[in-house]
């Protein structure tokens, strides 16, 4: 699928109904994975209320459904935000940047660690930055409660073969960032996932194994 050739809202090449619906459930868990390099080709918002849609299908304590979705697109607030993560960012990852120095600094944190800092170089090109904020509750934020309906995006991303993942380092520049998008302080975001047509193709992560992680009764671990 090329991407740039359909229009933002009416998508005459996609089948916003039926994409996605074929991906069996347990492969699309297991080959969705964080995808932070992302093409600029639009994104049809009805496609991203299809993804959306996904989480809202998410459990949450007492089925309060705390989640707000804010989906944004513009030029203009997508570099106001670029600019601020970036230099969050750059404290964050400088540490890593450091280690990964040695020759023997692990390839795969190596590529986690590259693809982190392309999304952050190119956070001002994704099309969609898609916040999840909630509700608070009993004045704490909820994020426990948006995280099951983050995971279903994501998932449902994978699905309709967009690429997507999870950030928060904009909680160090949370409250300007909540203010800007209209949120009151009693509904604070919790992530931000960016959204776009995946430079890469899904595969399985690297993951520890189910039986490292897997006890029958009783934890016999270290
Ligand atoms: C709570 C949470 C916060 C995260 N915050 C960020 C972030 O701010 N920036 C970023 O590039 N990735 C962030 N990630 C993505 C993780 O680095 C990524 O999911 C992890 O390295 C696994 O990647 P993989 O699925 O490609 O193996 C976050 C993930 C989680 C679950």
């Amino acid at each position: 699928m090329k991407s740039g050739s359909y229009e933002m809202d009416s998508s005459p090449l996609l089948d916003l109904e039926r994409l996605g619906e074929d991906v069996p459930l347990l492969e699309g868990i297991r080959t969705t994975r964080a995808i932070r390099r992302l093409g600029n080709g639009p994104v049809p918002l009805g496609l991203i209320r299809k993804v959306v849609e996904a989480g809202t299908f998410a459990p949450s304590g007492g089925n309060r459904q705390p989640w707000i979705y804010v989906a944004v697109t513009g030029e203009e607030d997508k570099a106001w935000f670029a600019e601020r993560y970036r230099e969050v960012f750059s404290a964050y990852i400088a540490p890593a940047r450091q280690a990964a120095q040695s020759p023997d600094y692990p390839a795969a944190k190596r590529r986690n660690m590259e693809s982190a800092i392309y999304l952050a170089e190119h956070m001002h090109e994704v099309p969609v930055l898609l916040f999840v904020a909630g509700w608070k509750r009993r004045g704490e934020p909820q994020h426990q409660a948006l995280y099951p309906s983050i995971q279903n995006v994501l998932l449902a991303c994978r699905a309709v073969g967009l690429g997507a993942c999870i950030t928060s380092l904009h909680l160090a520049f949370g409250a300007e960032v909540d203010r800007r998008l209209g949120l009151s302080e009693d509904r604070p975001t919790a992530a931000m996932l960016p959204i776009g047509w995946p430079l890469i193709p899904y595969k399985r992560p690297v993951r520890r194994s189910v039986d490292e992680c897997l006890f029958y009764e009783r934890y016999k671990g270290g």
